[in-house]
């Protein structure tokens, strides 16, 4: 039976180390880097709390405290802005209701699977979503809330997904698509971890965005108790097609891959293009650059 317990919680994985980005991420963790005037991390839980996301849950590691700080109050900054009679009102989204966030600690980075399963006790048996924050998911409504509604439709356990030309697969977790529900939405009957492009069931990568009953977490316990090595989200979620509805929504957005550094400048280009504020500044410095290297 397919449980509709309502999507109250959600993991954000923050404890991966951000090599790609070094030195920039040596001593501030790469969910902090901002696109624009927000950190990554603010605009997944904009995202989350959009979805009607309550609790918020955070997989740290050493080094990550800004986040911490990030999401707690600034006393000082507060009382002397305003003193200064400057709007707070910048800080509002920075507020997480007192209670409804928890930190738990991922002593070593050993995958993304294992940073879930770190969060098993907080989750306990309810339906959660996972947002990786350096996935800029970029539409509205957002990427979660477009999962929302199509979890309330067919329950069970949902991935977001993007399509790319099939040579690109290669780098991503690939769904095998089975029935479409929807234009959207459609049955997966198959997950494949990097394929070579020419075995990929399909040019449909998962993007960083889930929604996964509870469940989950025993199959990654039970790959933790398995031989070493990393222990991938995607093994333990194929495990679960044929045993609970499972299905994908393709995202009516743009992704940004702010893990690459490319994509870290095209989602800073793009997000400062379409500000009021900022937009027609960028584009007229964006032209003057591209005229100076061609
Ligand atoms: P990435 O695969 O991008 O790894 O993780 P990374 O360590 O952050 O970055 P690079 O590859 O060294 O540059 C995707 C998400 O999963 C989290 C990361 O913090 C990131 O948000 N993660 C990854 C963990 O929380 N724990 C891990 O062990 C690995």
């Amino acid at each position: 039976m397919t449980s509709r317990k309502p999507i109250r919680k959600a993991v954000f994985p923050v404890a991966g180390l951000g090599t790609r980005f070094l030195p920039a991420t040596k001593a501030i963790p790469k969910e902090m880097l901002p696109i624009v005037d927000r950190p990554l991390i603010q605009y997944a839980v904009d995202e989350a709390r959009e979805a009607g996301i309550e609790q918020m849950i955070f997989v740290t590691g050493r080094g990550k405290s800004a986040i911490e700080d990030h999401f707690d109050i600034a006393y000082e900054l507060e009382v002397t802005m305003t003193q200064r009679g400057k709007d707070l009102s910048v800080l509002g989204p920075t507020r997480l209701m007192p209670g409804n966030c928890a930190y738990v600690r991922q002593q070593e980075p050993l995958g993304l699977g294992h940073a879930i399963w770190c969060a098993r006790d907080i989750i306990g048996d309810e339906p959660f979503a996972i947002l990786l924050p350096d996935e800029l998911m970029h539409g509205r409504p957002g990427c979660l809330a477009q999962m929302v509604e199509a979890y309330d439709q067919v329950g069970g356990n949902l991935v977001s997904v993007l399509e790319v030309p099939r040579e690109d697969v290669s780098s991503y977790g690939v769904i095998a698509p089975g029935a479409e529900v929807s234009a959207s939405l459609t049955e997966v009957t198959g997950l494949v971890e990097k394929p070579a492009a020419a075995d990929a069931p399909s040019n449909k990568i998962i993007s960083g965005r889930y929604i996964l009953q509870s469940e989950v977490m025993r199959t990654l316990e039970d790959q933790e108790k398995g031989a070493g090595g990393e222990i991938q989200l995607t093994d333990a979620m194929a495990r679960m097609i044929g045993t609970q509805p499972f299905h994908a929504v393709t995202f009516a957005g743009r992704r940004f891959d702010c893990g690459s550094k490319a994509g870290f400048v095209e989602a800073t280009l793009a997000l400062a293009l379409e500000r009021e504020d900022l937009g027609a500044e960028v584009r007229a410095m964006a032209e003057r650059e591209l005229g100076r290297s061609t």
